[in-house]
């Protein structure tokens, strides 16, 4: 359930017309709907209430400073993938000591950061980086905590750039080299063995892959116990879907049920990793028509966001429903959603039945919370666009529009 709705044929966020912060703050525009994000964030912690457990959220999903805050308040720890979103997990009040840092590359100089401020957990990817992570803790006169990532070589059913736990994926270590890997870990000098990790893709509408991969990895952890050696923590990422079209996706309790199902004689606390459950259909992107235009084939919105805004749609060929902010009733028409970009990619939709809307209203991209403004680039040097805040009945600018001089900065005139 989210906080947009409409009354009397206007879009709201919470107590606030779509329209007048629109008329505020310009467009394009992220908004976001702080009671949605909080009533997310415990759906999803409160349904694992019985277990020990840590929510550690996905910054890569949506990294503004007062989403990770808010977060951060209700208990919250984070999942980061490099140094910046330590930077950011840091300015946001998050404890060093429930962040866990998972991605494929991580450089010396970030893993010195990441020891620096005591992280949770290491999820280390491949036999390389433990070596480097092993030294660079040395060099810090640091024990670091790791989890190896282990990819259980599950389908995930969903789109393939973002599945992670597939033999042919490059995340992870495949389960076959994992045992020697930790015995290798665990006669390291400076790494402090402490869990396992497993993240196995995004979007995912069933539990069945998630049961199957925890089912491996608790087989895993037993023959690692049988072997002496103890895990304190099981980290199963994140990956629960949402809906943007006619998806059924589980809902928070019914996983966490699932998993619950599935612990017995696992003695360790877990973590999870969630991104787009907490903030995909807590955002959306608010966009302009400039103009409409009619080709031989196709009809076109052409509208003040782009690809560079929102990529989803140009990179998975995603899905993202699109309302008229003022007017609910709108007559549809199938047509292309189209941004100023110089690509033929350069879409929010394609062949979509969307409001039938003209130059100057007001269009609402839907789920537009998870790896949205996250996403955004500078492409075509264009600024990027403001993000706000909805509580209750009043808005906040999260993060401002970027200027002209935004897009220079650094830049010389050599
Ligand atoms: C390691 C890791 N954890 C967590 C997430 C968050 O996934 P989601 O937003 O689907 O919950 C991702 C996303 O790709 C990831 O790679």
């Amino acid at each position: 359930m989210n906080h947009f709705n409409y009354r009397e044929n206007r879009l709201f966020c919470e107590q606030v017309p779509v329209r007048l912060i629109a008329e505020e703050v310009g467009t394009p525009f992220y908004l976001y709907s702080q009671t949605t994000l909080a009533r997310h964030f415990n759906a999803f912690d409160k349904a694992f209430a019985a277990i020990p457990h840590l929510t550690c959220f996905a910054v890569k999903s949506c990294s503004n400073l007062s989403i990770l805050k808010l977060f951060a308040d209700m208990g919250g720890g984070a999942d980061i993938v490099s140094g910046g979103e330590l930077f950011r997990a840091i300015k946001a009040g998050i404890p060093g000591g429930k962040i866990v840092y998972s991605g494929v590359g991580k450089t010396a100089a970030e893993m010195k950061y990441a020891l620096r401020n005591d992280i949770l957990s290491f999820n280390v990817e491949s036999g390389q980086e433990l070596l480097a992570l092993d030294r660079v803790a040395g060099e810090c006169g640091k024990k670091a905590p790791v989890s190896l990532r282990i990819n259980p070589d599950v389908d995930p059913g969903t789109h393939a750039y973002i599945s992670t736990g597939l033999a042919k994926n490059k995340f992870g270590i495949p389960m076959d080299q994992a045992p020697e890997l930790y015995h290798r870990a665990a006669g390291l000098d400076n790494i402090r063995v402490v869990g396992v990790s497993c993240h196995i893709g995004s979007q995912l509408t069933e539990v069945s892959p998630f049961v199957e991969a925890l089912r491996k990895v608790k087989k895993f952890i037993a023959a690692l116990a049988a072997d002496g050696i103890r895990i304190r923590h099981l980290d199963l990422g994140g990956g629960l879907g949402i809906r943007y079209d006619d998806e059924q996706p589980p809902e928070p309790r019914q996983y966490a049920e699932a998993i619950a199902a599935e612990l017995s004689g696992l003695e360790c606390s877990l973590i999870f990793e969630p991104g787009r459950v907490l903030v995909g259909n807590a955002g959306i992107l608010v966009t302009r028509v400039i103009y409409t235009k009619e080709g031989p084939v196709k009809k076109f919105l052409i509208v003040d966001a782009g690809m560079n805004d929102l990529a989803r749609p140009s990179l998975y060929e995603a899905y993202h429903a699109i309302n008229a902010c003022d007017d609910e009733k709108r007559p549809r028409i199938k047509a292309d959603v189209v941004g100023p970009i110089c690509e033929t990619g350069d879409f929010l939709a394609r062949d979509q039945e969307v409001p039938d809307c003209g130059p100057d209203e007001l269009l609402a991209v839907m789920s537009a919370g998870a790896y949205g403004f996250s996403m955004a680039s500078n492409y075509n040097s264009r600024p990027r666009v403001a993000e706000v805040m909805v509580d209750g009945d009043s808005f906040r600018i999260i993060r401002r529009r970027e200027t002209l001089a935004d897009l220079i900065r650094g830049e010389e005139l050599a």
